[in-house]
């Protein structure tokens, strides 16, 4: 009888990256030891994390195999990871059959899918994650990507700022804060704001989708409206191309807003379109010199007509700063987020923990990721089968929070109300008539209880639950009156003390429920920090 044969356990490569000045590395030395915990071998091409502050002993210690050049990196790998889409050397060094687990753009690059294809390779590209999935956005690469570029896009622009960002009081005089203006609040935005807002300057922003306000206010922001009504969501929380009209409104707020801000950050795209033009040479030369503009759409052709990409230039004394690397410049900070992403996407690969990777097509998340299967190109892939999870309120720091208006479930049709209430009603006579009195006065503090814990639970925004229920957990403690009644019962003058058993227990019941009290004031506490800035 023949058995079963049991796939080998694959390995994973992580190549250096070959793109000039490319600093990050797909895995980082922490997430090296749990996809050996998969099952898997991990081999890192020598000096691959160097640049990102991974030495090959971390590497190392953490289990890897350290391989001494690209070509045997290449030809030991079942699965590549990788940060920037390989070149054609990389393709050719690649064994047929092998997996691709990288940023790809198939729409940009189609000669690189054709080339994939002709390895007949696997190949997930990063970058085509369904995002609105919410059981995908812990593998969503481009959010944290986008996060970590926000935040060095405005440490870029205070490097190139000469004065402070917060307002001041000193002795040698009064120093105003520093004005930014953010176009474009979707992630990379978002988190600029964040930052900008933490170094203490006034923030403006403004996006096609007016959704996004109440997210620039809960990140310290002022959302800036454009004076035109014209919905901005082209879908998947994206932007779309506005109207003429929209355009002309927009470009006269930007004109305003270019002459009173100190720092332009601009961050608008529109998904396989170029970026829009927002700021024009006009709105440069208007500006204070030594004011500047980080372009971070550099790479996309621009939001602003002066921007040279890669490069930081001064024009009309307006510094215009166009990098196309910020991720790459926070090199360990990026590395160690991609690394975790393409962990959690390894995990979904790898459900039996058995080092080998299934690609599952029937998996919506998968299937969106998958642009070339066993040499066949598969990219688009169709629409979503499932209904996508509402666009998170704020994706980098957490939202304000709100009081819904309704709760989390359905309202009941008035026929199934009035049945509900008919059912409750023969009950509720039918215990009145039969049971003892003394039931019926702790059944009478029951139902209450219920109808005051459904009026204040209800009303309330699911996130607020868990403070809401450790208040009211501490504040219900009506154990430390029973516990205090026994240790001194009001008759406790006529009857002497009560007997040491009981006194015992009624502490050790006082001491719980303490626990039980500041535990949960605490708990709400830390709870509600989180909502604080
Ligand atoms: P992006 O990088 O494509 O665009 C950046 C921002 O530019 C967007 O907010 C867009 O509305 C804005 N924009 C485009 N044209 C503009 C114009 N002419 N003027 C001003 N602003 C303009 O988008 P990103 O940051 O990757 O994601 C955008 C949004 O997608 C997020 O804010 C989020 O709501 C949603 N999203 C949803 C996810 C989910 O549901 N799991 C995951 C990730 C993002």
């Amino acid at each position: 009888m023949q058995a079963n044969p049991i796939p080998p356990v694959q390995c994973i490569g992580i190549p250096r990256e070959t793109f000039p000045g490319e600093k990050r590395v797909a895995t980082v030395p922490d997430v090296v030891e749990k996809l050996i915990k998969l099952g898997f071998r991990v081999a890192v091409e020598s000096g691959a994390g160097d640049a990102a502050n991974f030495s090959d002993d971390a590497y190392r210690a953490a289990g890897a195999e350290i391989l001494g050049d690209a070509a045997a990196l290449w030809a030991a790998s079942d699965i590549v990871f990788k940060v920037r889409p390989p070149s054609s050397d990389e393709v050719a060094r690649m064994r047929e059959g092998t997996t691709l687990i990288d940023f790809i753009w198939p729409a940009q690059n189609p000669e690189l899918m054709q080339q994939l294809a002709a390895r007949k390779a696997t190949v997930l590209a990063i970058d085509c994650l369904p995002r609105t999935l919410s059981r995908a956005q812990k593998m969503d690469a481009l959010t944290s990507t986008a996060g970590v570029s926000g935040y060095r896009a405005v440490i870029e622009a205070a490097n190139a700022f000469g004065r402070f960002f917060n307002g001041q009081i000193t002795a040698a005089g009064k120093v105003p804060p520093a004005k930014v203006f953010i176009a474009g609040a979707g992630v990379a935005g978002l988190a600029a704001i964040g930052t900008a807002a933490n170094l203490g300057a006034i923030v403006r922003a403004n996006d096609t989708r007016a959704e996004v306000a109440d997210q620039v206010k809960s990140l310290g922001g002022e959302f800036v409206k454009v004076d035109y009504e014209e919905e901005g969501s082209g879908g998947g929380g994206y932007a779309k191309v506005m109207s003429e009209g929209f355009q002309a409104a927009q470009r006269q707020m930007y004109a305003e807003q270019a002459k009173d801000a100190d720092i332009i950050i601009t961050t608008a795209l529109i998904p396989g379109k170029p970026a829009p033009k927002l700021i024009t040479a006009e709105m440069v030369q208007s500006m204070k010199p030594g004011s500047v503009i980080v372009d971070m759409a550099a790479e996309q052709g621009g939001n602003c007509e002066l921007t040279v990409p890669g490069q930081a230039v001064v024009r009309h004394g307006v510094t215009i700063v166009g990098y196309t690397d910020l991720a790459s410049r926070l090199a360990k900070q990026s590395s160690t987020l991609y690394a975790t992403n393409l962990l959690r996407l390894t995990e979904e690969l790898c459900k039996a923990k058995d080092g080998v990777a299934v690609v599952n097509m029937e998996d919506d998340a998968i299937r969106g990721l998958t642009v070339v299967k066993d040499g066949a190109i598969t990219w688009p892939a169709p629409p979503l089968k499932q209904a996508p999870a509402p666009a998170p309120k704020a994706a980098a720091a957490p939202v304000a929070v709100q009081k819904s208006s309704h709760g989390p479930g359905e309202p009941m049709s008035a026929k199934t109300l009035t049945i509900v209430f008919a059912v409750l009603a023969v009950l509720f006579w039918a215990i009145g008539a039969y049971a003892p009195v003394a039931f019926l006065g702790h059944f009478t503090v029951f139902v209450l209880a219920c109808f005051i814990g459904y009026m204040v639970v209800w009303n309330v925004t699911p996130a607020l639950h868990t403070p809401l229920m450790s208040v009211t957990n501490a504040i219900s403690s009506i154990i430390a009156i029973g516990a205090l009644v026994q240790i001194a019962p009001p008759d406790a003058g006529i009857n002497g003390r009560p007997d040491g058993l009981i006194l015992w227990l009624a502490f050790a019941a006082l001491v719980l429920t303490a626990v039980n009290m500041f535990g949960g004031f605490a708990v709400t506490r830390r709870m509600l920090a989180m909502f604080r800035k």
